[in-house]
């Protein structure tokens, strides 16, 4: 039996500190990325922000569920995303999960359960 068969996702993003280390990558790529900087410029608590970031891929690839943020609907409902902004958002994370090492096939897991969730974030 593979390794992939018998841990979680949250496993192989390596667990909490894995996956606090890719989030800081990921503010890091969008505060650079000119198609959604401004978005994130304004943010005013980044450290609550990150915080929630963190406890909601925690939660959401299967570890502990200590999400306190709300739901993606609510989050960013009113925003207006473009698929544009979508798509570059995603793109952030590939490059994330890249840096600190994640491998190509855990990195696509990621983006099918990031690419699932377009419904509650895109023109809500
Ligand atoms: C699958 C894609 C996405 C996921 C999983 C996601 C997830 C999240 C989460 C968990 C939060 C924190 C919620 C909270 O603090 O209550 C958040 C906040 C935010 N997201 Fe997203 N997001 C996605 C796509 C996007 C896109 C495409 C944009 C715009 C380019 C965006 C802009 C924001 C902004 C500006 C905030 C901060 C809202 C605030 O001021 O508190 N997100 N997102």
């Amino acid at each position: 039996m593979s390794e992939t068969t018998t841990t979680t996702l949250y496993d192989r993003l390596g667990r909490r500190d894995g996956i606090t280390r890719i989030t800081r990558e990921l503010i890091k790529n969008h505060l650079g990325n000119p198609l959604v900087q401004t978005r994130y410029a304004q943010i005013k608590d980044m450290d609550k922000t990150e915080r929630n970031v963190v406890d909601f891929f925690c939660v959401g690839s299967g570890g502990p569920n200590n999400y306190t943020g709300q739901d993606m609907l609510n989050t960013h409902r009113g925003m207006n995303i473009s698929e544009q902004e979508f798509v570059s958002v995603l793109d952030d994370a590939m490059a994330a999960l890249e840096t600190c090492g994640v491998e190509a096939p855990v990195r696509n897991e990621v983006l099918g359960v990031l690419w699932s969730m377009k419904p509650e974030v895109v023109r809500v």
